[in-house]
């Protein structure tokens, strides 16, 4: 958490605001977008404990999801991509894959990004039909060019980590991964200022 230790804009607002108000604010950015890995880390472990009435609760089901991933060689990205996929859960109870999609979209590929914003709709395909849903929803991305992958992510590590029995790596094993991966943004608008 910041705290008003450092210099401070002195605007009551924005358009009041001069070029040494923003360095102060500038400044204090380094530090605060620093630190967003812990942030996102203690956010993951809010999970702890979560079942939903699932077999495994919430952080195992990440942690089993990440390991599949990693023991089957996945790059980091992707194991990061792959641990942190179910993130939005807390907040986002009714559209989850958003704000993980939201969260890490700065730091992963075009392609992972949408596979972790399309995942809800591409795992539905395992239980949409015992809710009297379309398991098919998936179909209308049929041609899109990462189709296949988000298939492929949901068929061979997110609808199978829910296994009680599966000894998973703890998430002290992929916290340096998600401290590399979260270090800088490869896309953000505000990329040339943080340069
Ligand atoms: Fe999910
Ligand atoms: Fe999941």
């Amino acid at each position: 958490m910041d705290d008003a230790s450092g210099p401070q804009a002195k605007f009551r607002a924005m358009e009041e605001g001069t070029a040494e108000d923003w360095a102060a604010i500038a400044g204090a950015f380094g530090p605060f977008a620093a630190a967003l890995p812990e942030r996102v880390l203690a956010h993951l472990r809010l999970l702890d404990g979560d079942y939903g009435g699932f077999p495994i609760d919430r952080l195992q089901h990440s942690l089993q999801t990440a390991t599949r991933a990693h023991r089957d060689g996945r790059d980091e990205e992707y194991v990061v991509m792959a641990l942190l996929h179910d993130i939005g859960d807390t907040l986002g109870s009714y559209n989850h894959p958003d704000i993980a999609a939201a969260i890490l979209a700065p730091f992963l590929s075009e392609e992972n990004n949408w596979i972790v914003a399309k995942h809800g709709i591409f795992q539905g395909y395992y239980f949409f039909h015992h809710l009297g849903m379309d398991r098919d929803m998936r179909e209308q991305f049929r041609d899109h060019k990462y189709f296949a992958a988000c298939q492929e992510f949901c068929e061979t590590y997110d609808q199978a980590a829910f296994d009680p029995d599966y000894v998973s790596e703890p998430l002290e094993f992929f916290e340096p991964m998600v401290r590399r991966v979260m270090a800088a943004p490869k896309r953000s608008i505000y990329a040339e200022a943080l340069e």
